[in-house]
């Protein structure tokens, strides 16, 4: 056995104790969030997948693949690739610990051109904000801040005045009736990237821009319920809409659990960014038909409304994305209703913690599922259902500070 082999197994075993070890330490009835053990059982792994990645352009882990044990790698071109040195950022931020930032520098730098490459979709505020946004909150340095600045311009060279949005998939895509703009829901949350540039040396006219997004949202994303459409496809000439339609979930009419939860994520950080009660107001309401249709362990399936569930995957990522947002909100609203949308987030992270770490690989959340209708990434680890997590933790040890 070579030392290279020795030395992986070696590591995975670390990987397998520290995971028994915070099993043990966590429970729903309590719902204490043992930080100190999540933070460990954290490290522990992203060592792990550390210790593995290959020396090549295609070197930002994505998500498990089928055999439950090896990471799919992807290049800084892929729309998931800042959860990876977002991750790292936030590793840094929960243990305090130097090496990870060296990381975080390391694989944030990788995704500098898409700063300045032809913009190819909305998730490059997914893809910069999350690395370079964090690598210049946690540092402040400039050269950090100037990337994000370009990014925003970018991204807003996809916004269409007549329709009041950005098009978020520019190119063709099935059922999006190419050339005309479609809206997806996740979108939403790349708005921050924008409201960020505008409050940090960028242009006034992308604040305009976020809102007209969000208010636009508002008005053809959602049924009488709250619950979002995935995706709306207007008349790129007039603006009106044309129809109202998934991608992702199990049909138009249902509730794709991700895609409620960025509509959460993204109503909640509208209102920190605007003030406007309006949106705040919205985001209760899309969060209230998510929280009342949640099965008993808070982590819903992939779709509310797959005629499978029980027998249907879950979606982890969309338990960590509300969770995180919750933590949130919870600040925002009357003390009463910030006491509910607290203990549920904690209750949502117990249960993440106690029910659905990654099981058999070096990633930390497992049952994410990713492209249900497409059968890509069902029931598996994906690297932002692992950042949403880390970002929740952080923000429930914030609250307790
Ligand atoms: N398109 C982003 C997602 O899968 O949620």
């Amino acid at each position: 056995m070579n030392n290279r082999i020795k030395q992986l197994i070696a590591i995975k075993s670390i990987c397998v104790s520290v995971l028994v070890t915070v099993s043990a330490c966590s429970s729903l009835r309590n719902t204490v969030i043992n930080l100190e053990a999540e933070t460990a059982y954290i490290q522990n792994q992203l060592e792990c997948t550390l210790s593995d990645i290959p020396n090549d352009k295609r070197n930002i882990p994505r998500s498990v693949l089928e055999d439950g044990r090896s990471w799919k790698y992807v290049s800084y071109q892929d729309w998931t690739s800042g959860f990876w040195s977002g991750e790292l950022w936030y590793a840094y931020e929960l243990s305090g610990q130097a090496k990870w930032k060296e990381q975080a520098e390391r694989f944030t730098k990788e995704l500098k051109p898409l700063a300045y490459e032809p913009v190819i979709d909305h998730d490059l505020g997914f893809q910069v904000f999350n690395s370079f946004g964090n690598a210049f909150r946690l540092t402040g340095e400039e050269s950090y801040r100037r990337v994000v600045l370009a990014a925003a311009d970018s991204l807003a060279t996809l916004f269409n005045p007549k329709v009041g949005t950005i098009l978020s998939w520019p190119r063709s895509v099935p059922n999006m009736e190419w050339p005309q703009h479609n809206t997806i829901i996740d979108n939403m949350i790349n708005l921050e990237l924008l409201f960020w540039a505008s409050k940090n040396g960028g242009a006034d006219s992308l604040y305009t821009i976020a809102v007209s997004h969000a208010k636009t949202t508002m008005a053809n994303h959602f049924r009488n319920d709250y619950s979002s459409y995935h995706a709306v496809v207007y008349d790129k000439e007039t603006g009106r809409r044309i129809k109202q339609v998934t991608h992702q979930g199990f049909a138009d009419n249902s509730m794709w659990a991700r895609g409620q939860s960025w509509a959460i994520y993204g109503y909640t950080m509208v209102y920190r960014e605007t003030k406007d009660p309006v949106f705040l107001d919205f985001a209760q309401k899309v969060t209230d038909v998510y929280l009342d249709r949640l099965p008993k362990d808070l982590v819903p399936y992939w779709d509310f409304d797959d005629p499978k569930i029980p027998n249907a995957p879950r979606d982890a990522s969309a338990a960590a994305v509300v969770a995180s947002a919750l933590f949130e909100l919870c600040q925002y609203v009357p003390a009463e209703k910030g006491a509910v949308y607290r203990k549920k987030a904690e209750l949502m992270l117990a249960s993440l913690a106690e029910h659905y770490h990654a099981d058999g690989n070096s990633a930390i959340l497992g049952q994410v599922t990713g492209h249900y209708p497409n059968g890509t990434e069902i029931n598996t680890s994906i690297n932002y259902g692992d950042y949403y997590y880390m970002e929740a933790l952080l923000r429930y040890k914030n609250l307790w500070k």
